[in-house]
């Protein structure tokens, strides 16, 4: 039987993990099946125990699901626990374990495919929500000097600081004090404001040596970038690189093999350039 592994999430229809998975397998030889699965939150539990009935081994989540997949898991690995959110299922004994990969997958972005010494670095994060949950403990551990947390509702940056648990590095502020903070060395866009509305961003904060970096990609990125591109910030990256690396590790923990990213990462690129450049 051919091992079977599949994304969860809603709306799921464009998801680029099953093309991502596939690409992979073929490079190393391995055969298995990558489905992707719709789900709405109602649905999701049943369709994950569908899923492990019916022989399978391992499961991406995405929106909405992150959150509720750690809760479905028996066990769960320090970074999941720490994102509060799974991205990756693995079966194990007959139940789920949950590990996160969306921070490697940034920091290994960052690190090896740009070679971007993360170290020192005084990072904005703009989000609190789950994409910036789950990649902030890797921006950390990666050795940046300072991460200033900013949120639409400040409760939730506060609890993604609380739960960080290094007061000596990480600070919170409201989206109003933006304009006081100064410039940063990196702005992370880890807020879903792209996905439909517009986002209001000082100038202030970035100068033309800032690494601007959205973790969406396609359309969702576009008005963040347009926003950094317009403060003049030289180094844009959108979140196509981080999508490949957190599939490159969730595929190193189901198969045992690390892919190589690049020929992957380059056929999405040029994709994603084609889109923006038609609209
Ligand atoms: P995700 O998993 O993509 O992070 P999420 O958990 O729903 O999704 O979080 C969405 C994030 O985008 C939140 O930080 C949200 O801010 P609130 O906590 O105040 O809701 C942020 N966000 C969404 N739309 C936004 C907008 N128009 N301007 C600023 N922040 C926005």
């Amino acid at each position: 039987m051919t091992a079977r592994y599949a994304v969860f999430g809603h709306p799921v229809v464009h998801s680029l993990s099953p093309r991502i998975h596939a690409a992979f397998g073929s490079q190393l030889g391995i055969a298995m099946e990558y489905a992707a699965i719709d789900a709405t939150p109602e649905d999701f539990a049943t369709a994950l125990a569908a899923f492990a009935d019916a022989g399978g081994l391992g499961a991406n989540v995405t929106l909405p699901h992150k959150e509720r997949a750690l809760a479905l898991c028996a066990s769960a690995s320090e970074r999941a626990r720490r994102a509060g959110a799974a991205n990756t299922l693995t079966r194990r004994d007959g139940a789920w374990h949950g590990e996160n990969t969306d921070g490697l997958g940034l920091v290994h972005d960052l690190t090896e495919r740009r070679r971007i010494d993360l170290r020192a670095r005084r990072v904005l994060m703009l989000g609190a929500g789950g994409a910036a949950r789950g990649t902030a403990p890797a921006l950390l551990d990666a050795g940046i000097d300072e991460l200033w947390i900013v949120n639409r509702t400040p409760e939730r940056a506060d609890a993604l600081a609380d739960a960080l648990g290094e007061p000596g590095r990480v600070h919170t502020r409201y989206w109003d004090d933006l304009r006081n903070l100064g410039a940063f060395d990196m702005v992370i866009n880890a807020t879903s404001a792209g996905r439909g509305g517009s986002i209001d961003l000082p100038f202030t904060l970035a100068t033309k040596r800032t690494l601007a970096v959205d973790l969406s990609y396609g359309e969702a990125a576009v008005p963040f970038l347009a926003w950094a591109e317009a403060a003049g910030c030289e180094q844009r990256i959108d979140g196509i690189g981080m999508l490949v690396e957190q599939a490159a590790e969730s595929f190193a923990i189901w198969h045992g093999r690390r892919p190589d990213t690049d020929p992957v990462f380059e056929s999405l690129s040029a994709r994603a350039g084609v889109l923006h450049t038609a609209d």
